[in-house]
C-alpha cells in the first residue's frame, strides 16, 4: 500500500473546469511531485486559480481529473482533500485578522502536533516575536510568513500557493521564497507555486508551467523554460523585455 516513489503527488490529467457552464480552463494536464517545486505560471486570468482551486477541491472538474497520491478527488469536498495532505494558501492569505499569531496558527495545528507549533517559528523566527499580535497588524509581509506558517502547521505534504508575492516588496519575496524552495528540499514536501513574477518563480522552481488562456502553453524544466523567459514575458504576461 502507500504511494510509491513514482507516484506523483499531484497529477492533473486533460482537466477542463469552470463557473455556470463558462468553461475558463481547458484540458490542462501537469504534475507536481514531493520534494520539488512546481510553478504556475500566467496572466491575469490565465486560469492560475481556478486550477489549483480544483486540486484542492474547492471546484468540481467538468472533464479530465486530479489524483492526489494515486488517488482520484474530483469527487471529494475540501475537507476530503486536505486530510489527504492538501494545504491551500489562498491568494488572500486566508487568516482570521482579529486573532492572533499564536491563535491562527492554532486554528491550523492538530492537537497531536503542537510540537509543530515550535517547529514553525524555527522556519520564520521573526513570527515569534510576534505570537501575540493580531493578524491584522502584521505587515504584508509577515501575514504571509503567517500564511505558509498555518499551512506547514496543517502537517500537509502537499503546499498549494497562490501569489505568495501579492501585495509584497520584491525584497520580501526574495526572502520568503528560499523557505518555499527549503520546504521542498528538506522536508520532502511537493509545493505548487503560482506567481506573476516569472524571474522570482524561476530561481526557486525545479518545474514550471505556463497558462496562457486556460491551456499550457509552455511547460519544462526551470532551467529549459528560463531559457525562454523574455519570450514567456511577452507572450503570455504581456510583458515587454526590460519591464519589472
Ligand atoms: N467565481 C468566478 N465566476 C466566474 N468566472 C470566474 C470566477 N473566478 C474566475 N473566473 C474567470 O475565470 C478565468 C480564470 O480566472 P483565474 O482566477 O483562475 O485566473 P488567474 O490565472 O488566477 O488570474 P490572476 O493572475 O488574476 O489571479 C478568468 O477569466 C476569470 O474571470
Ligand atoms: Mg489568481
Amino acid at each position: 500500500m502507500g504511494a510509491s516513489v513514482a507516484t506523483p503527488a499531484v497529477l492533473v490529467e486533460d482537466l477542463t473546469v469552470g463557473y455556470q457552464g463558462l468553461t475558463v480552463v481547458h484540458g490542462i494536464s501537469m504534475r507536481a511531485d514531493f520534494g520539488t517545486v512546481t510553478a504556475l505560471l500566467g496572466a491575469n486570468g490565465a486560469g492560475k486559480t481556478t486550477t489549483l482551486m480544483t486540486i484542492a477541491g474547492g471546484l468540481r472538474p467538468t472533464g479530465g481529473r486530479v489524483e492526489i497520491m494515486g488517488q482520484p478527488v474530483n469527487r471529494l469536498a475540501c475537507h476530503q482533500v486536505v486530510r489527504m495532505g492538501v494545504s491551500l494558501v489562498p491568494e488572500g492569505r486566508g487568516l482570521v485578522y482579529s486573532m492572533t499569531v499564536s491563535e491562527n496558527l492554532r486554528l491550523h495545528t492538530k492537537r497531536r502536533a503542537r510540537r509543530q507549533a515550535d517547529e514553525v517559528f524555527e522556519l520564520f523566527p521573526s513570527l515569534r516575536d510576534l505570537r501575540s499580535r493580531r493578524a491584522g497588524l502584521l505587515s504584508g509581509g509577515e501575514q504571509q510568513m503567517l500564511a505558509l506558517a498555518c499551512a506547514i502547521s496543517a502537517g500537509g505534504r502537499i503546499l498549494l500557493i497562490d501569489e505568495l508575492s501579492h501585495g509584497l516588496a520584491p525584497v520580501i519575496v526574495e526572502t520568503l521564497l528560499p523557505t518555499v524552495r527549503a520546504l521542498a528540499r528538506d522536508r520532502g514536501i511537493a509545493v505548487i507555486l503560482v506567481e506573476q513574477h516569472v524571474d522570482a518563480a524561476l530561481r526557486v522552481a525545479d518545474f514550471v508551467y505556463v497558462l496562457n488562456r486556460g491551456r499550457v502553453a509552455m511547460s519544462g524544466s526551470a532551467d529549459e523554460v528560463g531559457g525562454q523567459a523574455s519570450d514567456i514575458e511577452a507572450s503570455y504576461l504581456g510583458i515587454s523585455a526590460g519591464d519589472e
